[in-house]
């Protein structure tokens, strides 16, 4: 599958990307257990390999911890700087659009060598300052050199608006809103935030695309599984044995088509997030073990014909009604 372009940045990056909240070094409040070095080195490596181009990470992902072990395994796998594309976010909580000047010579000092691409500011609640006052400063760091481009996550269609809106002021594009879409939760359809992202040009990055492992079949198939996810995962992904039972129809389909692609049930998740919402929509999986990693890069290959594709929208549908 061809690169799209990020916004209207001219930065290219392939459909599929790898999130990295997995690599936050554990802790109370976190969703995923501490990681290795040596296993988060095997996941980007996979991803790599097969033929991923960007990786997505955030300050609030174990303060800092995650982009440095993200960058430790880009150059582990002898990644080039310039040949991947890097993207993190600045965590706005009880503090001002000026933090975003102040702390990004941490991002670029943990993700060094690799330049920020991207910068977002991971939720639209909880700062001092306003949007305008946070896109500005952001626009700043654009013109200082200090990041390439600006995106945003969690923003509602006017929150982007008003994003939008500040940054142009600086001749600035917004790139990206960072939000969850994946077959269980499809609100970017309903809520205006698809429709304004096409007409401004502002490319959507699916988080959560797999709804933390359900799209994956496992749980479905291993229903013991489920106990051992940390409470705050379940509880903040719907995972539960009702949830699964009322989606069941939907991962059969996925097993199906999976069948006849020779792919994964995953795989096909992921592929019909990349296809069903043309090039609006990248998605960001998370991966805990290489494998993960390695089927996420393969999604990029499947074809889902317009029939297939269809038929997993309308059973998204009838299993989230
Ligand atoms: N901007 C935001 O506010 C925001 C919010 C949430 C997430 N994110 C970003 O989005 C990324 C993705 O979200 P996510 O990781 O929470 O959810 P996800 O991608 O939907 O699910 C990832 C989890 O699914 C399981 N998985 C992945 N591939 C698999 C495979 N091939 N086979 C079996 N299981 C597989 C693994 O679970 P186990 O580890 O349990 O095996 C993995 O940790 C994060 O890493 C983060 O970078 C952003």
């Amino acid at each position: 599958m061809t690169t799209r372009e990020l916004g209207r940045t001219g930065v290219r990056i392939s459909p599929i990307g790898l999130g990295s909240a997995q690599f936050s070094g554990g802790g109370s409040g976190t969703f995923f257990p501490a990681l290795a070095q040596s296993q988060v080195d095997a996941i980007v490596k996979a991803a790599v390999d097969g033929g991923i181009t960007w990786f997505d990470s955030a300050e609030g992902y174990g303060k800092g911890r995650s982009e440095r072990s993200l960058s430790a395994a880009l150059a582990h796998a002898g990644t080039q700087p310039g040949n991947v594309t890097v993207s993190t976010k600045w965590t706005p909580l009880v503090r001002t659009a000026r933090s975003i000047e102040r702390t990004i010579g941490d991002r670029i000092a943990n993700l060094a060598p690799y330049p920020v691409d991207l910068h977002q500011i991971h939720v639209p609640y909880g700062s001092l300052s306003s949007i305008r006052a946070q896109a500005r400063a952001m626009a700043h760091l654009v013109e200082a050199g200090k990041i390439r481009s600006v995106g945003v996550s969690n923003f509602s269609a006017r929150q982007m608006e008003t994003a939008h809106q500040e940054l142009a002021e600086h001749g600035v594009p917004l790139a990206a809103n960072q939000i969850q879409i994946n077959l269980l939760h499809r609100k970017i359809e309903t809520n205006g935030v698809l429709e304004t992202a096409r007409r401004l040009g502002i490319t959507l990055i699916a988080y959560v695309p797999l709804r933390s492992g359900m799209l994956t079949g496992k749980l479905h198939a291993d229903r013991t599984l489920v106990a051992r996810l940390p409470r705050q995962r379940r509880l903040l992904t719907g995972i539960s044995t009702k949830s699964l039972d009322r989606t069941t129809p939907l991962i059969e389909e996925l097993r199906t088509i999976a069948a006849a692609h020779r792919a994964t049930v995953g795989q096909v998740a992921l592929a019909w997030l990349i296809t069903y919402y043309g090039d609006t929509v990248v998605a960001t999986p998370g991966a805990s073990k290489p494998h993960h990693a390695e089927e996420a890069a393969g999604a990029m290959k499947i074809a889902l014909s317009d029939e297939e594709t269809r038929r997993l929208a309308d059973l998204s549908t009838q299993v989230t009604r």
